[in-house]
């Protein structure tokens, strides 16, 4: 099923990626939240800058719009280094990334999107060129086969994963940084909503700043998102200020709820709830009966949901909790609430 969700983590459209690009904050001081990540990535770059190295190889993990490719671009910012990006998925050919690889530069930054998505044979070529800076390139077939080494120069990769979990452990164990994205508290977003609207010069109350904040499910880019169709609704049906009416408003309008479900959360928990009596239920059987990608289910629905503790995953399948009933206003029965000490 394909539509456009607003509370998706994922851009929708060209246009769109370049609004949030405009938003984007360039450097390591101008981005808000992840604290822990920043102080420990400023001490790795700035060892690196001291060396006069490439940084170590990094990998960010964690639910998408939360900022693992603002911050590859940071990164590349504040090395003054050159990033290539380029994503798991449109890799498929060994050409293709031996063409990328042999033209990046001293300390130049390959970013890699989705890199859970690489192909086998990828994966393979990457490992050298991680490891040594070198790729093994076969000429020839047969008897004349031949391994030619080719050198390449000492460049950071930057990987991005929704799933760390199904990265291959010799991919994993190659990155020396690791780092993993958390969904933003409100506070934070707050700041980041009242930041983006200075930058787009529109008038926000606080109390609206705070609004979008508590509906934005602890992602930046839905902040953003959010903020821009505010925006348009203050512009046509008041005076372009955005105050605390107009928000809930325009968010109530987009099918956003005092907490940032949208349809297809409420859909999810009530399909466990109307045809699975609240679970357990498995994945496929999920998608099957809401029809939609297990994949979308899975990297854009879930997450947020296990977060706020709507949601539990069990060894024999998914449960909604009671809280997410309360919310919904349905009652489940007493002997299919989740055992939370299952694993
Ligand atoms: N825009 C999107 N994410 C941001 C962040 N973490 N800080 C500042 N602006 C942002």
């Amino acid at each position: 099923m394909s539509r456009e969700r607003i509370i998706s983590g994922e851009a929708s459209s060209p246009e769109e990626e370049s609004f949030i690009l405009s938003l984007r904050p360039k450097l390591l001081n101008e981005y808000i939240g992840q604290r822990k990540l920043k102080d420990k990535l400023k001490v790795s770059l700035e060892a690196a800058k001291r060396r006069n190295e490439a940084c170590e190889h990094i990998l960010f993990y964690g639910p998408p719009g939360l900022g693992k490719t603002t911050l590859a671009h940071i990164i590349a910012n504040e090395m003054k280094s050159r990033l290539v990006a380029t994503s798991g998925p449109s890799l498929s050919r060994t050409g293709d990334l031996m063409g990328i690889l042999t033209n990046l530069g001293e300390k130049d930054i390959l970013f890699i999107d989705e890199i859970h998505r690489l192909s086998p044979t990828i994966e393979e070529f990457i490992y050298p060129a991680m490891e040594d800076f070198k790729v093994d390139f076969v000429v020839d077939k047969g008897a004349f086969a031949k391994v030619i080494n080719i050198p390449l120069k000492r460049f950071t990769l930057i990987g991005a994963t929704t799933r760390a979990g199904l990265l291959s452990p010799p991919l994993r164990d190659r990155f020396g940084l690791y780092y993993h994205i958390d969904f933003y508290p409100a506070d934070e977003l707050k700041e980041i909503v009242i930041r983006s609207a200075k930058l787009l010069e529109v008038a926000i109350s606080d109390d609206s700043a705070n609004e979008i904040s508590l509906r934005s499910r602890g992602t930046p880019r839905v902040a953003n998102r959010l903020l821009r169709r505010v925006r348009d609704f203050a512009t046509v049906k008041g005076d372009g200020h955005i105050d605390l009416d107009i928000a809930q408003k325009a968010l109530s309008a987009e099918g956003i709820d005092t907490i940032g479900l949208d349809n297809l959360d409420r859909k999810f928990l009530k399909v466990i709830i109307d045809y699975y009596q609240g679970g357990p239920v498995g994945i496929e059987a999920l998608g099957a009966t809401l029809n939609e990608e297990i994949d979308t289910l899975v990297d854009m629905v879930e997450p947020y949901l296990l977060k706020i503790g709507f949601l539990q995953r069990t060894r024999r399948g998914r449960m909604v909790s009671n809280d997410a009933c309360k919310h919904l206003g349905v009652q489940l029965d007493q002997e299919n609430q989740p055992n939370l000490f299952e694993e």
